[in-house]
C-alpha cells in the first residue's frame, strides 16, 4: 500500500524545489564571484593534483591514522559542526565574502585545486596532508601566507630515501613555529586580531628558549616515518591531541585556594596559573574559554553556595570578548570591529579571583571545591547555533579542595 499524499503535495514540492534552485543559483553565483576575488598562496607550478590521505596510508600508516583523528583532519564544514554552521551563516550574512575570509585555513585544498563543488575526495579533508606538506617556505602574501611547491612533499628529513610515489624535499621551515603561525594567527577584515597563538608564543619564554610548537604538540619517538623507510630518531606524532598533551604535562594548568572566615561569610581567593601552555590560556579564537567553578559545601555534603561563572564575565571566565561597530557583543568574528576584553592568561602568568561566599548560619567546618575548566564554545554560541552537547562540555584542567575549620 502506498501512503496517500495530501492534496496539492506535488505542486508544493515543485514550488519548494523551484525556490531551492533559485536560492542555490543566486547563492552559487555569489560564491563564484567571491571565489574569483581569491588570491591563492603563491605556487611554483599550477598543474595541481593534491592527493587525499588515502594515498599516503599504505606507507605512512601511523601518521595517517593519527592525523585522521585530529582537529586538522576534521576542520572542514562537513565535519566540524561549529565551524560549518558559522561558516554557512557568515556566507549568508556577508553575501559570500567570508568564502575567502575563512575557507583557505579550514578547507585548504579546495582553494588550491579550485574545487569549490567538492568533487575531489581531498577537498573534504580540512587541513590535509598534501597541503601541509606542499608548504615549503613563508610568504608575504596569501591566506595563509605561505608558498607552496606541489611537486614535492616537504619535510624535515634531510636525506629521505626515494620512493616511486612522490618526490620529497627538505625544508627547515616545517621545524619552525612560524610554519604553524601561518594559520594559528588570524585577523579579520577590520584588522581585529581574532586569534594569535603564534604571537602569544613569540612573546613567551618558550620562544626565547627555542621551544617550538612542534616540540610540544608533535612529540615523537624513534621509528619509521614510512613502512619501507629506515628507522629514524623521531617520528613526529600527528594526532595533535589535547588529551595526550594534558596527560604528558599534568601540571600545565594549576589551581590553588585560600580562604578566611569573616563572620557569616567566607572570603575565598582562587589562583589559576598557566604553568605549561606555550602561549595564553585559553588560546585561539573567542570561542575557547576557561572558567572557574567554586562550591561551598557543609560537613554533611550539602551545597551551601556555588558561583555562576557566566553571570559576571569579568570575574571567573577567561578568554576574548569581541564587539561589533555598535559596541554589541559577543560579536561573531567576521563582524567584530573591537575587542571588549582580553582575559586570556599569558604563558607563565597567574590570575587571582576573589569570591565572597555566604557560609550561611553554618558554624561548623565547610569544604571548598573548585574546578578550572575549558570550553570549546561560548554558551550563547551553543544555543544560537543549536550545537550538539559535546560543545557544551567542560573539560577539567585543574581541581582543588580546601577545608575551612
Ligand atoms: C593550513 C593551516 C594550518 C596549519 C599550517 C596548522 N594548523 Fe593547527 N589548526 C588549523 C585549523 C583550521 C584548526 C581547527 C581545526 C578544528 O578544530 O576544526 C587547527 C587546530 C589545531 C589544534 C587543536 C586540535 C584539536 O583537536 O583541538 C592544535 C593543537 C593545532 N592546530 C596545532 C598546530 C601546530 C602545532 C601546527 C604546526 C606544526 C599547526 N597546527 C599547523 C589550521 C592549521
Ligand atoms: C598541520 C600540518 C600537517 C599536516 C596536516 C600533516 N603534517 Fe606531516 N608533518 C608536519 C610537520 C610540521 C612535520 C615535521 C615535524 C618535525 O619535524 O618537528 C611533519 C612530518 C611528517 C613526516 C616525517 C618527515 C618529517 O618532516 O619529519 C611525514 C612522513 C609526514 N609528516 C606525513 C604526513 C602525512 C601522510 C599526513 C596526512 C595523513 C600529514 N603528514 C599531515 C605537518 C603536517
Ligand atoms: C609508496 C610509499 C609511499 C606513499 C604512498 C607515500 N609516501 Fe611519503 N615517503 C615514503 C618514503 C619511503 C619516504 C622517505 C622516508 C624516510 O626516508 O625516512 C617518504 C617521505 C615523505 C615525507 C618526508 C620528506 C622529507 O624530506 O622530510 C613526506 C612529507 C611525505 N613522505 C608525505 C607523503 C604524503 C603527504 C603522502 C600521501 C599524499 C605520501 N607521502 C605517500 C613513501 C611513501
Ligand atoms: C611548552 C609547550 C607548548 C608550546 C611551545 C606550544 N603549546 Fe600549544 N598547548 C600546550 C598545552 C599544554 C596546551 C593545552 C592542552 C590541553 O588542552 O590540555 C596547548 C593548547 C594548544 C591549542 C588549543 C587546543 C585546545 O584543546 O583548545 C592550540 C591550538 C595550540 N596549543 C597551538 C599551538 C601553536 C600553534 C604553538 C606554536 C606557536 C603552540 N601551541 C606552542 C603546550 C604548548
Ligand atoms: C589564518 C587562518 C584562519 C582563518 C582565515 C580563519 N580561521 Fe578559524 N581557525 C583557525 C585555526 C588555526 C583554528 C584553531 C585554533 C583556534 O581556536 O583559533 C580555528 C578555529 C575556528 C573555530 C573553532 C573550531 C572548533 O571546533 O574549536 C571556528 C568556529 C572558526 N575557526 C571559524 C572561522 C570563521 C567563521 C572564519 C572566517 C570569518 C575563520 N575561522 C577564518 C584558522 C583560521
Amino acid at each position: 500500500m502506498t501512503p496517500a499524499h495530501p492534496p496539492g503535495y506535488a505542486f508544493r514540492t515543485l514550488r519548494a524545489l523551484y525556490r531551492f534552485v533559485l536560492v542555490a543559483v543566486t547563492f552559487g553565483l555569489l560564491l563564484v564571484e567571491a571565489a574569483s576575488a581569491y588570491t591563492p598562496p603563491p605556487l611554483l607550478r599550477t598543474k595541481l593534483n593534491l592527493q587525499p590521505a588515502r594515498a599516503c596510508k599504505n606507507c605512512h600508516v601511523d601518521i595517517t591514522e593519527q592525523w585522521a583523528r585530529s582537529g586538522h583532519a576534521n576542520a572542514d564544514r562537513g565535519k566540524n559542526q561549529l565551524f560549518g554552521r558559522m561558516y554557512f551563516y557568515s556566507l549568508k550574512q556577508t553575501r559570500g565574502e567570508t568564502l575567502i575570509a575563512c575557507g583557505p585555513c579550514h578547507e585548504t585544498t579546495s582553494f588550491v585545486n579550485q574545487d569549490f563543488e567538492g568533487l575531489k575526495e581531498v577537498s573534504a579533508e580540512g587541513v590535509a596532508c598534501a597541503f601541509c606538506h606542499a608548504i615549503d617556505a613563508p610568504s608575504d602574501q596569501g591566506t595563509p601566507a605561505v608558498s607552496l611547491d606541489v611537486d614535492h612533499y616537504s619535510g624535515t628529513i634531510r636525506n629521505p630515501i626515494t620512493t616511486p610515489s612522490h618526490l620529497s624535499k627538505y625544508s627547515a621551515f616545517l621545524k619552525t613555529s612560524e610554519y604553524c603561525g601561518a594559520c594559528h594567527k588570524y585577523s579579520n577584515q577590520h584588522g581585529v586580531p581574532i586569534s594569535d597563538t603564534y604571537g602569544e608564543w613569540k612573546n613567551s619564554t618558550y620562544a626565547k628558549r627555542g621551544v617550538t610548537c612542534q616540540d610540544c604538540h608533535m612529540p615523537g619517538v624513534a621509528g619509521r616515518n614510512a613502512t619501507d623507510g629506515p628507522v629514524r630518531p623521531r617520528v613526529a606524532n600527528h594526532a595533535f591531541s589535547s588529551a595526550a598533551l594534558a596527560a604528558a604535562r599534568p601540571n600545565a594548568a594549576t589551581l590553588k585556594l585560600r580562604a578566611t572566615r569573616r563572620g557569616d561569610s567566607l572570603r575565598v581567593y582562587a589562583t589559576v596559573r598557566n604553568a605549561g601552555w606555550g602561549h595564553s590560556l585559553p588560546t585561539g579564537n573567542d570561542q575557547n574559554i576557561a572558567l572557574l567553578r567554586l562550591r561551598v559545601k557543609s560537613a554533611e555534603g550539602e551545597i551551601l553556595w556555588e558561583n555562576d561563572p557566566f553571570a559576571e564575565w569579568d570575574v571567573a571566565t577567561f578568554g576574548l570578548t569581541l564587539a561589533d561597530e555598535l559596541g554589541q557583543g559577543p560579536a561573531d568574528t567576521w563582524n567584530a570591529t573591537q575587542i571588549v576584553a582580553d582575559r586570556r592568561i599569558k604563558a607563565g602568568q597567574s590570575a587571582e579571583v576573589r569570591f565572597d561566599a555566604p557560609a550561611g548560619a553554618e558554624k561548623g567546618p565547610v569544604t571548598l571545591e573548585a574546578q578550572f575548566l575549558l570550553r570549546r564554545a561560548r554558551p550563547e554560541t551553543v544555543r544560537l547555533y543549536g550545537l550538539s552537547a559535546e560543545y557544551d562540555a567542560e573539560r577539567v584542567l585543574a581541581e582543588a579542595t580546601l577545608s575551612v575549620p
